[in-house]
C-alpha cells in the first residue's frame, strides 16, 4: 500500500516535471540577467553587473532606474537625426559637437554588443570551446534549449508554421515596391559584396558555421580566405593582384589561368569564367564589377606605393596596399554606405581616435542573427536595365559577359539608376530567390533561434504587444496570428520581413537598432582602428594614409575607369540634381585634390 502510493507520488512528480520542463524555457530573467536552471523545475536568475537585482533581474538600481528614465526611445532618436536639417547642417560643421555626436553613437551601438564573444548555436552558456572554436558564427542569444514546451520556449503553438507556406504568404512579392529611401543596386550589390567577406556559411557543416574564420573585414573576398587562395591570385610583380585586359579594361583573370576554384554552372565556357577572392562572386555581374572595380584599386594603390617606396618589394607593397584597402572600405561604409542607410542629416564620420580615451575591445566575433538579419532580398527588383537592355534573372545570374559587354562604366552608371526594393513591411522578396528566404527561415529554426520579442528586449526596444502593433496594418497581422498564435512566438528574420517600416524608411525599427550595433562593432573592431595601427606608417607614410582617409564611393569609381566617369551613388539621383550638368568627386563628401575626374549625369526618367 504504503509502496504504491509512493509509486503514484513519483508518476505525479515526474509529470510536473515533465510539465514545468526546463524553467530557463519561459526566459524569466530580464535585462539581460542569465538564467540557469536549478532542477525540479527551479532558476536561478544572474544579475551582476545588469544594474538590476531581484529574482528575474527586474527591480532597477537608483542609477539604471534615473538612465533609463532619461534615456529617449529609439524610435525618438531616429526621428531627431532623420528631421531638423537645418539644424543638423549647423552641428556638422561644428567639430567638437559632430565628433562629441559620433563617439556617443558609436559607443551606445557598439556596447550592445558582447566583446569578448560568448554562446554559439550549440552552447548555451559560456565555455571555452563556443569562446575559441572560430568556425562557428557566435550567438548574440543563447538557442531555446532542447527541452522546451515550444519551439520560441513556451509561447505560440507547438508546431511552427510551414516554412515555403510562410514565405509565400507574407514575404513573396505581389508588386515590386521601390524603396522610399530611394537605394538603388549600386547600394545593393554593395550590401551583398562587402557582407559576404563575413558572411560565408559553411553549408557542408550547416548554418551555423562560417568559412571566414576571421570574422570582419578582412577583404579575403577580394584576396581568398587563405594563403593558397590568396598566392592563386597575386602576380607578385609590384605587389599586385593578376588580372586579364579585354577590350582595353582590366578584369579579373580566368580560373583556367590562376588555378583559383570559382562556383560555375556547366554551362559557363571557361573562358567566361573569372576568378576572385571569393568563390562564389561569379553569382551576379554585380557582385563581379564591384570584384573588378576593388581589383582594380588594389592594382592602382599598389603602384602609387611603388612610386613612394621604389625599394620595397612585393611583399611589403601587397601586404601594405591590403591594409590601405581595408581602410578605404571602413572609410566607404561609414561615411557613404551607413550615411545613405540611416537616413540621417547628422553626418557620420570614420575616426577611429573618437574611441581611443573610451573602452572598446578591438576585435570582433560575427553573429548568426547577424547573418540572418542581413538577407535583404527584398532590395533585389524584378529585372535588371542596363543601357538599353532588360536582362531577367534567368539571363542575369551566372553571366559575366554582362560585365565585360558593358563595362564598369556602363554598369555603375545603370545599377546607380535603378531603384532597389524596400525591405521591411512584407511582400517584397522577387519569386527568383525567394528560396533564399525559405532557407533562412530553416535554417533559424535549426539553429533553434530566439523570437522576435526576445531580440527587441536584447537589443533596448520594447516587445510588439500584439499583431497589429508589429505589422501596422491589419492583413498580414492576421495572417501571422493564426500562424503563431501569440506574438511573442514570430520568428526573428519573417518578424524583420514584414515588420513597419519607419515613416519613409527601407526597413522597420529593428532590423537598424539591431544591425548597427553589429554593423559599427565590427567596422571600429578592426586592428587598423587600434591606436598603434591608425598611423601613417601602418599604410605606407602620409600618400597611403590620405587614400584611407579620402576614400568615397565616387573616387573609388572615377580612379578606377577610363575616360569621363559615371556618377556613382547609393540612392538613385534627384531629378534636380540631373539637371545640374556636372558634379565632380570634390563634390562628393571626402574632399582632397590628387585627383579630380568630372562626372557626367546622363538624364535618365528615374522609376520613381
Ligand atoms: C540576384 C541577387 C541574389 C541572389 C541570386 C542571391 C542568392 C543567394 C543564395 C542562393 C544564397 C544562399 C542561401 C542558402 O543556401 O542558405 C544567398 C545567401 C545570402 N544572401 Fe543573397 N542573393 C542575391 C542578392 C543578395 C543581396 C542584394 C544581399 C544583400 C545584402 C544578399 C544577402 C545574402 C546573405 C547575407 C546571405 C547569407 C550568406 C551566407 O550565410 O553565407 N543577397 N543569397
Ligand atoms: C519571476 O518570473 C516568474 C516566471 O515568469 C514569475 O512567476 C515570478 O512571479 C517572477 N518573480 C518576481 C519577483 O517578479
Ligand atoms: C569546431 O567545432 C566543430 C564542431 O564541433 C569541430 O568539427 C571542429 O573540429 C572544431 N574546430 C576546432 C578548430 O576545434
Ligand atoms: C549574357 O549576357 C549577354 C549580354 O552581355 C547576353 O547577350 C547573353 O544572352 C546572356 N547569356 C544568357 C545565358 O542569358
Ligand atoms: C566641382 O563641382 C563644384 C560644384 O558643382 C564646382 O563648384 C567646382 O568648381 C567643380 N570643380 C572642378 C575642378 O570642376
Amino acid at each position: 500500500m504504503i509502496r504504491s502510493i509512493a509509486f503514484l507520488f513519483l508518476i505525479h512528480l515526474a509529470l510536473v516535471l515533465c510539465e514545468e520542463g526546463n524553467p530557463c524555457c519561459s526566459q524569466p530573467c530580464q535585462n539581460r540577467g542569465v538564467c540557469t536552471a536549478l532542477g525540479s523545475g527551479a532558476y536561478e536568475c544572474d544579475c551582476t553587473r545588469t544594474g538590476y537585482y531581484g529574482q528575474n533581474c527586474t527591480t532597477p538600481e537608483f542609477s539604471t532606474w534615473l538612465k533609463v528614465t532619461l534615456k529617449p526611445y529609439p524610435n525618438t532618436v531616429h526621428y531627431i537625426l532623420t528631421h531638423f536639417k537645418g539644424l543638423w547642417a549647423i552641428i556638422n560643421k561644428i567639430p567638437f559637437l559632430r565628433d562629441g555626436i559620433m563617439r556617443y553613437v558609436l559607443t551606445s551601438r557598439s556596447h550592445l554588443i558582447e566583446s569578448p564573444p560568448t554562446y554559439n548555436s550549440e552552447y548555451d552558456y559560456k565555455n571555452w570551446e563556443a569562446y575559441s572554436n572560430l568556425t562557428y558564427y557566435t550567438r548574440t542569444l543563447p538557442p531555446v534549449p532542447r527541452d522546451c514546451p515550444t519551439p520560441m520556449g513556451v509561447v505560440g503553438k507547438k508546431e511552427l508554421p510551414d516554412a515555403k507556406q510562410l514565405a509565400e504568404k507574407l514575404l513573396l512579392r505581389r508588386r515590386f515596391i521601390p524603396d522610399p529611401q530611394r537605394s538603388n543596386l549600386m547600394f545593393a550589390f554593395f550590401a551583398q559584396h562587402f557582407t559576404h567577406q563575413f558572411f560565408k556559411s559553411d553549408m557542408k557543416k550547416g548554418p551555423a558555421f562560417t568559412r571566414a574564420v576571421n570574422h570582419g573585414v578582412d577583404l579575403g573576398h577580394i584576396y581568398g580566405e587563405d594563403l593558397a587562395r590568396q598566392h592563386k591570385l597575386r602576380l607578385f610583380k609590384g605587389g599586385k593582384l593578376r588580372y586579364q585586359v579585354v577590350d582595353g579594361e582590366v578584369y579579373p583573370p580566368l580560373v583556367s589561368e590562376v588555378g583559383a576554384e570559382m562556383h560555375y554552372p556547366p554551362h559557363v565556357p571557361e573562358s567566361k569564367r573569372l576568378a576572385v577572392g571569393h568563390e562564389a562572386f561569379g553569382l551576379v555581374p554585380g557582385l563581379m564589377m564591384y570584384a573588378t572595380i576593388w581589383l582594380r584599386e588594389h592594382n592602382r594603390v599598389c603602384e602609387v606605393l611603388q612610386e613612394v617606396h621604389p625599394d620595397w618589394d612585393d611583399e611589403r607593397l601587397f601586404q601594405t596596399t591590403r591594409l590601405i584597402l581595408i581602410g578605404e572600405t571602413i572609410k566607404i561604409v561609414i561615411e557613404d554606405y551607413v550615411q545613405h542607410l540611416s537616413g540621417y542629416h547628422f553626418k557620420l564620420k570614420f575616426d577611429p581616435e573618437l574611441l581611443f580615451n573610451q573602452q572598446f575591445q578591438y576585435q570582433n566575433r560575427i553573429a548568426s542573427e547577424f547573418n540572418t538579419l542581413y538577407h535583404w532580398h527584398p532590395l533585389m527588383p524584378e529585372d535588371f536595365h542596363i543601357e538599353e537592355e532588360v536582362y531577367s534573372y534567368k539571363q542575369f545570374v551566372f553571366n559575366t559577359s554582362i560585365l565585360t559587354d558593358h563595362g564598369v562604366n556602363q554598369l555603375v552608371d545603370s545599377f546607380t539608376n535603378q531603384i532597389a526594393g524596400r525591405v521591411a513591411g512584407g511582400r517584397n522578396v522577387p519569386a527568383a530567390v525567394l528560396m533564399v528566404s525559405i532557407k533562412s527561415i530553416e535554417n533559424s529554426r535549426q539553429m533553434r533561434y530566439q523570437s522576435l520579442n526576445a531580440y527587441r528586449k536584447r537589443f533596448n526596444m520594447k516587445a510588439y504587444t500584439s499583431f497589429e502593433d508589429l505589422t501596422g496594418e491589419t492583413e498580414m497581422a492576421a495572417e501571422l496570428k493564426e500562424m503563431y498564435g501569440h506574438v511573442d512566438a514570430v520568428e526573428l528574420y519573417p518578424g524583420l520581413l514584414v515588420e513597419k517600416p519607419r515613416a519613409n524608411g527601407i526597413f522597420g525599427e529593428t532590423m537598424v537598432e539591431m544591425g548597427a550595433p553589429y554593423s559599427l562593432k565590427g567596422l571600429m573592431g578592426n586592428p587598423i582602428c587600434s591606436p598603434e595601427y591608425w598611423k601613417p606608417s601602418t599604410f605606407g607614410g602620409q600618400v597611403g594614409f590620405q587614400i584611407v582617409n579620402s576614400a568615397s564611393l565616387q573616387r573609388l569609381v572615377c580612379n578606377n575607369v577610363k575616360g569621363p566617369c559615371p556618377l556613382a551613388s547609393f540612392n538613385v539621383p534627384d531629378v534636380k540634381d540631373a539637371g545640374s550638368a556636372t558634379i565632380n568627386s570634390s563634390t562628393a563628401h571626402a574632399a582632397t585634390s590628387d585627383v579630380n575626374p568630372t562626372v557626367i549625369i546622363k538624364e535618365r526618367t528615374s522609376e520613381l
